[in-house]
């Protein structure tokens, strides 16, 4: 990896052995991309791919060199009204009115390793040769405003993360209106554009389009990233599919309102931004005060989705979250939400506790109803103290007696948010997030505390830290219930509201740093209603992370499908649950929503005692399988083999594999059972082609021996057992219906055998 400047063609090649990214100083003084893509060979000049053919004359153009407009020159952080008339990378509002910048080079730097962005989650490096950093300086003369654009190429794969910071350098006051962390122009816009949306309980489907000309873009403008989309797109070659082909993968890592854009022009150029959404955005910039963006980080391969998956999978799991649990395996839970909701006692839960840690299970986690006036979702949010009625020996007696049983012992908040109905906001009703004079709505009966305020955040961080301090509590679910509306913040002045949404999400991550940091062996959770914060800012903070509330294993595979494309399988949050599905009805074999919930963090969330005798010895089966296997499936190379979103979409099939490809969990799942079903075959991916491997399903060995080539191209037979005419006795497979295959390499070729 290195990052060379040539001084005489002011030319930038930042690569390491997978990607090559490129740029120069244009003629106007501002920063013009000329290449990211597939590493290619270094020269000092590269002025051949500055494109200046001249225009018609609807053009407008620089200097009147009609072959210089900076509408068909690619930027790397574009502003509009000066020739470009594509939507810009930045907007700043002046003093006389005025939005134009002119930010033109003024030096750089080069460090080795990453620096910290102030505040903000961050991809992260522990040994500088990690990564190299450039900070590339510019400025605009007339507002003396100081643009540093930061470009981070990691050492391994083809990772490069970029953010950027102003810095009012000038005497008068600026309004920053749109400042994206991300501006690449490519050439061309052959490309399908993947996104993945949905809603609440159906988070994170995949979604493709072509990309056409005019503008393409998901956002959020709810205050979360949100169940309808997330900071996550990918562009791919029309031919790219899992194995091989151009395949582009962007993430913001933040958590708020967030716009991805791509925009194709006339010339079929194609501009993607991303960054905080400029919608209700604009942030006051006095004279030496600076404005840090959230980092963005691309992912070029030519090896496919499933090569670009895996990419983000290793940088986010290893160096985006942190501390003790980051490669930690997770604690096989059960929380009693879908077992009791607001409906039980300690002597209840201990009950659940106790036939939970009978099965095996080590984490026992109780979600909400514990604290205030908590009922019902009416009343006790903001009143973090234990209700004495449910709970008359407090958190701190429950979690002795959840100890005691030798399990450990979780709790759910939902820090952000206060009910009318509390203490809380009784005594503070001003510290909502409310417009003055207006009505201010509710969501689940709840408002969201004004966390742009530090007043706010410590109260609360007081509450939380007392119960984290007296009480022993190994895990926490930080839920978020509802969206932003009526945003306005009483603490601050006219000219600053519209810094509200990103100064709550500010709050929101300094909370959870003062958190994280005190109490760092504890297990935090993220969680909005299930996904809808399933976002690369929260993994910073929390390692995993609810991905949905839908746990009905059929509709799962979609969700964890979609949400494998950028996150890996240690970040899902994944329960079996009871049948029937409380989200929809459906009845699933126990042995389904365990195998779906295999790939991910894996817990229970039911009362195993209303199981049958004969299921909870299937449930401790589960949880032995899942102890033996987690490493592998939590961190081990995840591969998609076939996708619910293809096809009719009936078979889904993933793949976990070691490090050393010597073993893997491979999961089948079938929705509907068809008679007299076709011969079926599952090409598998990531063996070590010359290892030998067994193979048993479902906890029975197949006969004979299998090579990783053999698997990886002629595939495994996975036609269904019986035709639709049982023979006596004979058992045939259900809808709904799923397998595990463990494959073990037993040796490699023998000699002779190549
Ligand atoms: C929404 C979460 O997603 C659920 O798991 C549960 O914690 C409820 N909130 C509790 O109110």
């Amino acid at each position: 990896m290195s990052i060379l400047f040539s001084e005489k063609t002011k030319t930038f090649h930042l690569y390491n052995q997978k990607i090559s990214y490129i740029m120069t100083v244009l003629p106007n003084g501002h920063m013009g991309q000329l290449y990211f893509g597939k590493r290619i060979h270094h020269k000092e000049d590269f002025s051949c791919l500055l494109e200046r053919q001249r225009r018609p004359m609807t053009a407008c153009v620089f200097d009147d060199d009609s072959s210089f407009s900076l509408e068909h020159t690619r930027q790397e952080y574009g502003v509009y009204g000066t020739t470009d008339f594509r939507h810009p990378a930045v907007e700043i509002l002046q003093e006389d009115g005025s939005r134009l910048s002119d930010f033109v080079y003024a030096g750089h730097e080069v460090t080795a390793g990453k620096p910290k962005l102030p505040g903000l989650p961050a991809t992260y490096t522990e040994a500088q040769e990690e990564a190299e950093t450039l900070v590339v300086r510019l400025k605009d003369a007339q507002t003396q405003m100081a643009l540093e654009m930061f470009y981070t190429i990691f050492a391994e794969g083809g990772i490069l993360t970029r953010s950027v910071r102003f810095t009012n350098e000038g005497k008068k006051n600026v309004q920053l209106t749109r400042a994206m962390s991300l501006c690449l122009d490519l050439p061309d816009c052959g490309y399908e554009w993947m996104q993945f949306s949905g809603a609440w309980a159906r988070e994170r489907h995949l979604k493709v389009r072509k990309l056409e000309q005019g503008i393409q873009a998901v956002d959020s403008i709810r205050g979360n990233s949100s169940h309808d989309h997330n900071p996550f797109i990918v562009l791919k070659r029309p031919t790219a599919d899992e194995e091989q082909g151009e395949v582009m993968g962007f993430g913001l890592i933040y958590s708020g309102n967030f716009l991805a854009q791509a925009q194709v022009d006339t010339y079929d150029m194609t501009r993607v931004l991303l960054g905080i959404h400029p919608f209700h955005f604009s942030w006051k910039l006095e004279p030496g005060e600076s404005f840090q963006t959230p980092e963005a980080v691309v992912v070029y391969t030519r090896e496919g989705l499933g090569d670009m998956s895996r990419t983000f999978h290793r940088l986010y799991q290893r160096r985006l979250a942190r501390g003790y649990w980051r490669d930690r395996e997770r604690p096989i839970l059960n929380n009693n939400w879908e077992a009791t909701y607001f409906d039980f006692t300690e002597e209840r839960l201990v009950e659940i506790a106790e036939k939970a840690k009978d099965c095996g299970v080590e984490l026992f986690v109780l979600d909400d109803g514990w604290f205030g006036a908590r009922r019902n979702d009416h009343a006790g949010l903001g009143d973090w103290y234990a209700n004495r009625e449910l709970l008359p020996h407090g958190i701190k007696g429950l979690a002795e007696k959840i100890e005691a049983l030798g399990m450990k012992f979780g709790l759910w908040f939902e820090p952000e948010m206060v009910n009318g109905d509390s203490d809380l906001y009784r005594s503070h009703p001003d510290w909502i997030l409310e417009t003055p004079g207006r009505h201010a709505s509710l969501g689940r009966h709840q408002y969201v505390l004004d966390f742009s305020r530090p007043e706010v955040v410590d109260h609360i961080h007081e509450q939380m830290s007392k119960i984290l301090s007296e009480a022993k509590i190994s895990y926490v679910k930080w839920d978020m219930n509802r969206s932003i509306t009526e945003c306005y913040s009483r603490a601050l002045p006219a000219d600053r509201q519209g810094e509200v949404f990103h100064r709550y999400i500010l709050g929101v991550y300094d909370l959870y740093e003062r958190l994280t940091s005190e109490f760092p062996h504890v297990l935090f959770e993220s969680c909005a209603s299930g996904g809808g914060r399933f976002d690369p800012g929260l993994l910073y903070y929390a390692p995993q992370g609810w991905a949905s509330d839908d746990s009905d294993a059929v509709e799962r595979l979609k969700i964890q499908h979609g949400t494998s494309f950028c996150y890996p399988v240690s970040s899902i949050g994944s329960h079996v649950s009871v049948v029937p599905n409380h989200q929809v009805f459906r009845e699933t074999p126990l042995h389904t929503r365990a195998n779906v919930a295999y790939f991910g963090t894996f817990g229970y969330e039911l009362d195993l005692n209303k199981l049958t005798k004969e299921e909870q010895e299937e449930v401790k089966e589960q949880i032995r399988f899942m102890k033996q296997y987690r490493k592998l499936l939590q961190f081990g190379s995840f591969y998609r083999l076939s996708s619910p979103f293809e096809g009719d979409g009936n078979v889904t099939a993933w793949m976990a594999v070691s490090e050393d490809k010597r073993e893997a969990v491979l999961g089948w799942y079938r929705i509907l059972s068809h008679a007299n079903p076709p011969l079926a075959r599952l090409r598998l991916s990531g063996l070590d082609e010359r290892l030998c491997y067994r193979i048993t399903e479902n906890g029975r060995e197949r006969t004979g021996v299998y090579y990783g080539d053999e698997l990886m191209n002629a595939g495994l037979i996975t036609t269904e057992g019986v035709s639709g005419e049982t023979a006596p006795g004979e058992k045939g497979g259900c809808d709904f219906d799923s397998r595990i295959f463990v494959l073990k390499a037993e040796r490699s070729c023998l000699e002779g055998e190549e």
